[in-house]
């Protein structure tokens, strides 16, 4: 079985800024691949950025705000002119709200669905035509466990997740033949900032509680590179990976 190789391949990466967009970002570029970085905030990005080009790698930053259809489809384009192709989108951006449904309201209803649901379906559409222009290409999208298990306080959340699952394997299905690739990974809690709590906060609940882990980015991100770089006769479609 020969790897892909992932030198120059060019991949737009939503929420690269923080967390798993940014340790994917920085894993892509350690093989020679290029990055994509977006996210709403330039700032998180630079910085991104500037860990790439201390290792030596290549990037290039788009703030956007993936729940903007424009905005989405300018990125896309802006990638395909400057950089002449895209070969892949790991769709990572990505928002956690939680509270009882009783009193959730309508305003993180529809933040949560608008970014974890309705933005991968923008990228996705917005990717489809570059990466059949190249023969093919892969489209990796971030669920989460809550994406197949429904928990209390997570209702809002599980159903953006549920809903990018089930995205996921119809558009899988519509697009293997033009050589894409659509994969999802669904990972356990991850040692980010996500969900209003910072890593120190994580870290503090997994010294109190002994049965609370949690994976690194960089282990989502190792999976991630996993599919990437998978022969063209090999698809792994779902990723399932938990702490241990
Ligand atoms: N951490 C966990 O425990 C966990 C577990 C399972 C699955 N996941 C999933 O993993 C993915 C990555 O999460 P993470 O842990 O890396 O979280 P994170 O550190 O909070 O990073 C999320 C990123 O998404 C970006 N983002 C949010 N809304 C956006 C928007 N509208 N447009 C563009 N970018 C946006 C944020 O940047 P800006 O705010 O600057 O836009 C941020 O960089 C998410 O999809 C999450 O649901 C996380």
């Amino acid at each position: 079985m020969t790897e892909r190789d992932l030198a120059e391949t060019v991949a737009v990466i939503t929420g690269a800024g923080s967390g798993v967009g940014r340790a994917v970002a920085m894993a892509l570029a350690t093989t020679g691949g290029i990055p994509v970085l977006v996210g709403r905030t330039r700032e998180p990005l630079a910085e991104t950025a500037a860990f790439v080009s201390n290792g030596g790698g290549q990037s290039l930053v788009l703030p956007a705000d993936v729940t903007d259809e424009a905005a989405v489809d300018a990125v896309f384009a802006r990638v395909a002119g400057e950089l002449g192709r895209i070969d892949a989108a790991i769709l990572a951006a990505g928002i956690g709200r939680y509270g009882p449904i009783e009193s959730f309201t309508r305003t993180d209803w529809d933040e949560t669905l608008a970014t974890n649901l309705t933005a991968p379906f923008l990228c996705a559409r917005a990717a489809i035509p570059h990466l059949r222009n190249r023969g093919g290409g892969a489209i990796v999208a971030v669920s989460s466990g809550a994406g197949k298990q429904g928990y209390p306080q997570l209702g809002a959340y599980s159903a953006s997740k549920f809903g990018l699952m089930g995205l996921m394997q119809g558009l899988a299905a519509e697009v293997a033949a033009d050589g894409i690739k659509v994969s999802t990974v669904v990972p356990g809690s991850i040692l980010t900032p996500f969900g209003g709590r910072s890593v120190e906060e994580k870290r503090e609940a997994m010294a109190n509680d002994p049965g609370k882990k949690y994976l690194e980015a960089e282990d989502v991100a190792a999976a991630i590179l996993f599919l990437l770089r998978q022969p063209p006769h090999a698809w792994t479609q779902e990723l399932n990976l938990w702490p241990f």
